[in-house]
């Protein structure tokens, strides 16, 4: 497979979408954490809530297709560039997954059962146990400010490979950038 081979179609709109919704997901859960309780807090709490079961709910297509079908290798770097990309690309599945995963155990312990978009009542994860949800709640802010912290290393790499190695890094998990096939940029 070339190096310069952009990503598949399904990965490009999974990788914006994901995307996306994490960065709708995280400013309203900070946010909506500091409203007192009303009407349009507990809404709130419930757009947060699908949003995250969105991600996760995404997050197994994408990681069956990623295994699937792997996605183009690495441009070419110095080794330890192409091992910290790599695990970071792994650690970000990770924390994807992780978050929501989290949200969700926290809500059934804290007595919340999560009603998908209003419509799907999704099963409690475990029973209710006050000190469990508030342990997990820790939990779930310090994943979510991790997941946070590598999604700007993540970009400021991205960003890096475009503006000041001037390769195709960026480009190829663009959607409507076409790549002429098998060229190789220095
Ligand atoms: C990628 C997905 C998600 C991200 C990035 C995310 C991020 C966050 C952030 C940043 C906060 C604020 C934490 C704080 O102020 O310390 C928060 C709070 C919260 N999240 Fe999420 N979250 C996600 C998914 C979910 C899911 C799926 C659920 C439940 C099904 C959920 C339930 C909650 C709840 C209930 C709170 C408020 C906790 C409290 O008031 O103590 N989150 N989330």
């Amino acid at each position: 497979m070339s190096s310069t081979t952009p990503y598949s179609t399904p990965a490009k709109l999974a990788h914006w979408l994901i995307a996306a919704l994490i960065l709708a997901a995280f400013p309203l859960g900070l946010y909506m954490h500091e409203l007192s309780l009303s009407p349009e807090k507990l809404r709130l709490y419930s757009y947060h809530k699908w949003i995250g079961m969105t991600v996760l709910l995404l997050f197994m297509p994408r990681l069956l297709w990623r295994l699937v079908r792997p996605p183009p290798a690495l441009l070419p770097g110095p080794a330890w560039q192409l091992k910290l990309a790599e695990a970071t690309h792994w650690l970000l599945y990770l924390l994807m997954a992780a978050v929501p995963l989290c949200g969700w155990l926290m809500s059934s312990a804290k007595g919340f059962q999560v009603v998908y978009l209003g419509l799907v009542p999704l099963p409690d994860l475990v029973g209710k146990d006050q000190a469990l949800g508030t342990l997990l709640a820790d939990l779930h802010s310090s994943l979510a400010w991790a997941l946070m912290v590598l999604i700007v290393v993540h970009a400021a790499a991205a960003l890096k490979h475009h503006l000041i190695d001037r390769d195709d890094t960026l480009r190829r998990i663009l959607p409507f950038v076409k790549l002429p096939s098998g060229e190789t940029r220095s």
